[in-house]
């Protein structure tokens, strides 16, 4: 069954939607009116019904993680919105904020009354200059029509939201290191626990969430959790899924589709149109830079996030970079090292150090340069990175490294070998 239920695309394709169109032809802030009559504790067994699993890249599913919010603090409690999108490949969250802003500020609504946060944040990539202006004004429009601020909708609730826009740091996409980076400290990751539902912006415990995610709540609670999560087709995996397809593929682009309604392939030849100049396919890494790479051989696979964890890859971000059969998958790897080791934040030896080293060496050997004994060593480095650091900035590096030296091994050493890249 593929749904053709869509949320987000369609909307994808003009200009900023202002108020007046959200109000005449979306929700419109009439599920923020729903959900705040609501009990709180029925909002969140209405996302817990939902599955939808956060959409920032782990797929933890919301409904547990705003259960984790205290029903009582001391300090005051906040709703941070995730929209770093620095994950290489990834460029679906610029068009719900491009697009649609009012969805986001809705869903922001409601997560906030669902947690009892009179606060929100949404911490937006600095690089996305556009994207931060047509928010501030949705904002604002949203303040001026009682839709935020004091006594939202006549219901009593108060709730503010503030843009912040960070520094072009990838670390700051983490969510400890996003909140260090909006208190005004250095963008590093916080030793967990506590985690920040616990205790996080500013001390209070706080729920940190991708724009994705919160941007489907309004739906959610329109439509009811079980309408969501039945767009889905697996277990534990509700709602649409935006794949990012980048890379050599004849249709590019953003892609609405079910959560596990298709596999790499389909998505990849049915939806993308195949391979630029109809080449064989050479390689695809199915969520985001850091995730594990795939061989042409392993693409019949659901394009979700157990399926993917199953052959010991992830969905991730569901950023889908696609490789044809002529570039070379040393250049490739050393291009994504090169990025890791520039955005470790340092705080970690195993990180810090590691990623630079692993940097050289892949360097080295694109550049015809390589050792016999390189292979081993980049292996060796990857294993004492993976799961030895505060953050997974260690493992988005790690993994790739790992992945790329066991699957396409002939390819390093033709380079060793040959004391050159094959395709220079
Ligand atoms: C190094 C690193 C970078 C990350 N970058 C992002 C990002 O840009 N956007 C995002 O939503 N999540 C990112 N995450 C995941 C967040 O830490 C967090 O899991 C997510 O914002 C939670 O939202 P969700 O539950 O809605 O997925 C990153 C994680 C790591 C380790």
């Amino acid at each position: 069954m593929e749904t053709s239920e869509t949320l987000f695309i369609q909307y994808f394709n003009e200009e900023s939607r202002p108020l007046a169109f959200y109000l005449q032809k979306m929700s419109g802030y009439t599920a923020a009116k729903k959900a705040l009559a609501m009990p709180q504790d029925d909002i969140i067994a209405e996302m817990k019904k939902s599955n939808m699993r956060g959409r920032g890249g782990a797929g933890f599913p919301t409904g547990m993680k705003w259960g984790f919010i205290p029903k009582q603090s001391a300090k005051p409690k906040y709703l941070v919105c995730n929209a770093d999108e620095s994950e290489p490949g990834t460029f679906k969250d610029r068009d719900i904020m491009r697009y649609i802003p009012h969805l986001l500020i809705e869903g922001m609504v409601i997560g906030g009354y669902a947690i009892g946060a009179h606060h929100g944040y949404i911490y937006i990539r600095g690089e996305y200059t556009r994207e931060a202006k047509l928010l501030d004004r949705a904002i604002e429009e949203a303040y001026e029509a009682g839709y935020l601020g004091k006594n939202i909708q006549g219901t009593g609730f108060d709730f503010d939201l503030t843009v912040h826009r960070g520094a072009g740091a990838y670390i700051c996409g983490e969510e400890t290191g996003l909140l260090n980076s909006l208190e005004g400290k250095r963008g590093e990751p916080r030793v967990k626990p506590p985690f920040p539902a616990q205790a996080g912006a500013f001390g209070g415990p706080t729920i940190v969430n991708n724009v994705e995610t919160l941007a489907a709540v309004p739906y959610i609670i329109q439509k009811g959790g079980d309408w969501f999560s039945n767009l889905g087709k697996l277990d534990k995996s509700g709602g649409t899924r935006l794949f990012c397809v980048s890379g050599h593929v004849k249709k590019p682009g953003v892609y609405e589709l079910g959560a596990g309604t298709v596999t790499l392939r389909q998505l990849i030849y049915d939806h993308c149109h195949g391979i630029l100049g109809d080449k064989k396919l050479k390689a695809v890494i199915p969520g985001g830079s850091s995730a594990p790479v795939l061989t042409a051989d392993e693409i019949d696979v659901i394009a979700d996030i157990e399926p993917l964890m199953k052959i010991g890859t992830m969905l991730g971000s569901a950023a889908i970079l696609v490789v044809s059969e002529d570039y070379c998958v040393v250049k490739l790897l050393q291009r994504i090292t090169k990025f890791y080791a520039h955005e470790s934040c340092g705080q970690c030896t195993p990180c810090r150090e590691g990623c630079k080293w692993m940097e050289d060496i892949i360097e080295r050997i694109e550049h015809g340069h390589g050792r016999e004994e390189d292979l081993a060593m980049l292996l060796d480095i990857s294993n004492n990175i993976s799961g030895k650091t505060l953050c997974a900035l260690g493992d988005a590096a790690a993994g790739p490294v790992m992945s790329f030296v066991k699957k396409f091994r002939a390819d390093f050493e033709a380079h060793i070998r040959g004391g050159k890249c094959p395709n220079a």
